[in-house]
């Protein structure tokens, strides 16, 4: 498993109009299953569970959850078992994200929503534990602690590959962004992108995961650009993603990293950023969610395909 994915300057006319420098740093190219942030986040949590002797990992998840999908292919290509608690029913199963889990021999646990938000607490998670014994327990989004030395690593690469201004990412259960706010220790500018509606609490959640990190670093998260909720977005968003991808020939999802794009063109286009700033795009990877977005009808897979090598199930 590679560790260093390659920047790439993306042009667009409207960066080219407010005389912008725009990179994406291409970590969806880190590998075609266990991609962008998924690894970074494993990468620790793997070498934790090798270094204590853990018989294997539960985590938890949506439906479609990349992190899910990753997990069970890490299981497969690393040699330990896993366990999916997966919110909803048991059709889901059936689903694009979790027949490939299942193949790469995740054991599935569904459970209702309201059981789910359980899912932090200690007596829920001390019950998980005794059933699964020598397993270890990776919150949601496999964001803990372990999960920020890999991310930090992002910032390391960078720093070796330009010089910048901005990093952008998308931002869903916090964890890449604490790891890039430890990584870039306040030498840049940080913007993350909230996917789900309400995102405020984020800022706590990345607090809690960086408990020495004061509001005067040089990070914030905004919460406008979530396109009505978690995995909602209309067809004129869509329209202006796909646009995006044509001209820049970069593949995008509209969970995740696609709503940071949409959030990144309305940035420029309200000025915040000044001529000559120098911004580089996190792309998260997340690009199996496609399937399930198709499946769901929620856009057509023709006009959305998948990268190579995750066609095969
Ligand atoms: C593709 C993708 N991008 C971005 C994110 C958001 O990252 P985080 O949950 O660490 O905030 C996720 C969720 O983990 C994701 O799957």
């Amino acid at each position: 498993m590679t560790s260093h994915s390659p920047i790439q300057r993306i042009a667009h006319p409207l960066f080219e109009q407010y005389q912008l420098t725009v990179d994406i740093k291409r970590d969806d190219l880190l590998h075609p299953v266990i991609s962008g942030n998924k690894w970074r986040k494993l990468k620790y949590n793997i070498k934790h569970l090798q270094q204590h002797n853990y018989q294997g990992i539960v985590s938890f998840g949506g439906g479609y959850s990349n992190h899910i999908h990753a997990l069970a292919y890490a299981g497969h290509y690393y040699g330990f078992a896993t366990v999916g608690v997966i919110r909803g029913e048991a059709h889901y199963a059936n689903n694009y994200s979790l027949q490939c889990a299942q193949k790469w021999g995740m054991e599935l646990k569904f459970i209702d929503r309201k059981s789910y938000r359980q899912k932090t607490e200690a007596s829920f998670l001390e019950q998980l534990q005794q059933q699964y014994r020598n397993y270890f327990i990776v919150p949601e989004g496999g964001s803990n602690q372990l999960a920020l030395p890999g991310v930090a690593e992002v910032c390391q690469e960078l720093n070796q590959q330009t010089n910048y201004d901005t990093l952008i990412t998308p931002v869903g259960s916090a964890g890449t962004l604490a790891g890039l706010i430890t990584g870039d220790n306040n030498q840049h500018q940080l913007l993350g992108i909230a996917v789900l509606k309400q995102g405020e609490y984020l800022v706590d959640d990345v607090k809690q995961l960086i408990p020495n990190t004061g509001t005067d670093n040089n990070w914030q998260i905004l919460t406008q650009y979530h396109c009505g909720g978690y995995a909602k977005f209309s067809q004129q968003d869509l329209a202006e993603l796909k646009a995006f991808s044509h001209i820049t020939g970069v593949p995008f999802e509209p969970i995740y990293s696609g709503k940071m794009i949409l959030a990144l063109l309305d940035l420029i286009k309200n000025n915040t950023f000044a001529p000559g700033h120098h911004i580089v795009l996190l792309h998260t990877g997340g690009l199996q969610g496609l399937a399930g977005l198709a499946e769901q009808n929620k856009l057509k897979a023709d006009e959305w395909p998948l990268p190579p090598g995750l066609q095969v199930l």
